[in-house]
């Protein structure tokens, strides 16, 4: 089918985002716990059933998984990283934890009443696959929630315009994520009742040292190890210099959801 939304990114590109979140997955949300922190957002804001049959897609080390777990759902989690699947079996045992990729969910139709996913639907190489897949595997009237990055940007620290600044010297490619039209994807898909709340997290950061070591354990790590050497050398001391004491990490995310109906 074609969409006009439609965008696939290189394959090479996302393959090499697994493995860097792979090398990660031992440090991942440990040196800030930003994604636990809009996980509980999320969930808080969906509002889980007991019981319902929750698939954490793309879960990393489970932070949404956990949240589902936390509120009586029986909850299933896939990743294509499998250090990150070991973390979150390690961590949850109580969740059923696979590697997989979202664009070949390997469950039957049906077999979910919500499919959640925080901070992956940008990554994947053709969402609109994965949006397909997701309609597939969910019970009619299933909700499929995600978030997203982004929002009216309400940084503390200097991070999110020394990203913009830098973004030129990345070869073509580089980095990690792409710009995803949330309520397009959805409609193309044919879920229903589409809608998007902005999420706010405001975590309390030591200084310049910490929100570096935070850069280098999550999906940015491919945006500085993609910098040319000399560059990643002055946005880390562009960060030094402008981050002279304890700061604040404050940031929003778009979650989205929408019904098959
Ligand atoms: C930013 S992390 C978010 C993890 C987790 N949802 C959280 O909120 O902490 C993105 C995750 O997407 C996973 N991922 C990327 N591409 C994937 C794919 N094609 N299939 C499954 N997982 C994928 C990565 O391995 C990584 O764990």
């Amino acid at each position: 089918m074609t969409r006009g939304w439609r965008t696939r990114h290189d394959p090479a590109v996302t393959a090499r985002g697994i493995e860097v979140f792979d090398r990660v997955a031992d440090r991942y949300d440990e040196v800030i716990p930003f994604f636990a922190a809009f996980a509980g957002e999320l969930a808080d804001s969906l509002g889980f059933t007991a019981g319902a049959r929750v698939l954490d897609l793309a879960a990393g080390r489970g932070a949404v998984a956990a949240e589902a777990l936390a509120r009586g759902c029986r909850v299933t989690a896939v990743d294509a990283a499998a250090n990150m699947v070991a973390r979150l079996r390690a961590d949850h045992p109580a969740v059923a934890g696979h590697v997989m990729d979202a664009h070949r969910l390997g469950f039957p139709d049906g077999s979910f009443d919500v499919v959640v996913s925080g901070f992956a639907m940008h990554l994947f190489a053709d969402p609109a696959v994965v949006f397909d897949e997701v309609r597939r595997i969910l019970v009619p009237g299933g909700v499929f929630a995600f978030t997203v990055p982004g929002g009216p940007d309400p940084a503390t620290d200097p991070l999110p315009e020394l990203f913009a600044e830098f973004g030129r010297y990345l070869p073509p490619g580089g980095g990690m994520g792409r710009p995803l039209d949330a309520r397009a994807a959805f409609t193309g898909a044919g879920f229903a009742g589409v809608e998007a709340v902005t999420l706010t997290v405001d975590l309390p950061v030591a200084g310049a040292e910490v929100l570096w070591e935070w850069g280098l354990t999550h999906g940015s790590l491919a945006y500085f190890e993609d910098l040319p050497a000399d560059r990643r050398e002055e946005f880390r001391a562009r960060l030094f210099a402008e981050v002279t004491g304890p700061t604040r990490l404050r940031r929003q995310a778009q979650l989205w959801t929408g019904s098959t109906g």
